[in-house]
């Protein structure tokens, strides 16, 4: 069986490390591409030269060529700028949806059959307009945000209740903005949600709710602390996460920014839910139940993402 080919377009912070990760893993061979010449030629002869350390047969080539992406079986999209301190995310939207429109139009024209992961922000907006761009099924094109968000919020559970990371699941729902949704009553330390957790006097619905406004800001405060750029390290760990349920067919249930289609009251724009992902890309929506709070709360996240796609369309009135 061939190797799988795995296109990162950008090949900035997180591209690079997307690309360490898939080549340490063992996914396939990696093209890097990027508009600045030299970035992803450069950064995949370094890439490469850890091959022969990690025993990893990876081909990792970079390009200025979209070309060379073709027959991608995944794609993942960095493209574009990320945030310095005092930007929110939608500050980005202007400059960033220029970029989509590149890159979706690069892939409609070289890798129409690829399973496409968008992480560029302003998240819920840019995979809709990459989407739009790319004109390719609304199954095969995914935002990353909710696996991440999801880790962010296990991290701090985990922190708070002094059990091992492997205990704790969580769950985030909503737009990839200070308005996601942390779920409390699905998140999980073995299986006790969380409310049942406080009951026993284990934490306090104060020290709770100040771990969801720190995982609302949680991209934020790593903003704050670089300075020059964004998080990359578990942004690029999670989109890795969602390409291996792919490529391995796995069927794995995570939150990604995905098209939705009249389940929670949502009506044809792509935010945070759970999802399963296997060979067919995003089989299935998983609609759960959710308590008035937090439909209300995914009310506010719903509309926030609407409100981004009225800037886009205003920005480019090609985008129907
Ligand atoms: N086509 C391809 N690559 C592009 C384009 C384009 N039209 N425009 C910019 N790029 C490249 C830049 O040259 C740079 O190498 O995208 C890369 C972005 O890398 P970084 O600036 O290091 O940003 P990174 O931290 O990787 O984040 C990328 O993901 O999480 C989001 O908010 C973040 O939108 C940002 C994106």
């Amino acid at each position: 069986m061939a190797r799988k080919k795995i296109a990162l377009i950008g090949a900035g912070n997180i591209g690079g490390t997307l690309a360490h990760l898939a080549a340490l893993k063992g996914l396939g061979d990696i093209v890097l591409f990027d508009v600045v010449e030299g970035i992803p030629q450069g950064k995949a002869l370094d890439l490469s030269q850890c091959g022969p350390v990690e025993g990893f047969d990876s081909q990792i080539t970079g390009s200025n060529d979209y070309a060379d992406i073709a027959g991608a079986d995944v794609i993942i999209v960095t493209a574009g700028v990320a945030r310095k301190p005092g930007m929110s995310r939608d500050d980005l939207l202007g400059i960033n949806l220029k970029v989509m429109k590149a890159v979706g139009e690069g892939i409609k024209n070289n890798a129409p059959d690829a399973f496409v992961i968008c992480i560029t922000n302003p998240l819920d907006a840019m995979v809709w307009a990459l989407r739009e761009f790319s004109g390719l099924p609304h199954n095969k094109v995914v935002g990353m945000a909710g696996v991440l968000d999801s880790s962010r919020f296990s991290h701090f559970l985990a922190d708070e209740f002094k059990v091992s990371i492997k205990d704790v699941t969580s769950f985030v729902l909503g737009g990839h903005g200070d308005t996601m949704v942390p779920v409390i009553e699905y998140s999980t330390v073995s299986g006790i949600p969380i409310p049942d957790l406080i009951a026993m006097g284990r934490s306090t619905q104060e020290r709770i709710d100040a771990i969801v406004q720190r995982t609302r800001s949680g991209g934020g405060e790593i903003v704050g602390l670089l300075k020059t750029g964004s998080a990359f390290y578990a942004p690029a760990t999670s989109g890795i996460a969602m390409a291996e349920a792919y490529l391995g067919d796995q069927k794995r249930v995570l939150p990604c920014a995905a098209y939705v289609e009249g389940k929670y009251g949502v009506d044809g724009l792509y935010v945070g839910v759970p999802v399963v992902i296997g060979a067919g890309g995003v089989e299935e929506i998983i609609e759960i139940a959710l308590s008035d709070e937090a439909k209300a709360n995914l009310q506010v996240s719903v509309d926030a993402v609407k409100e981004l796609l009225v800037a886009c369309r205003g920005i480019d009135n090609s985008l129907a």
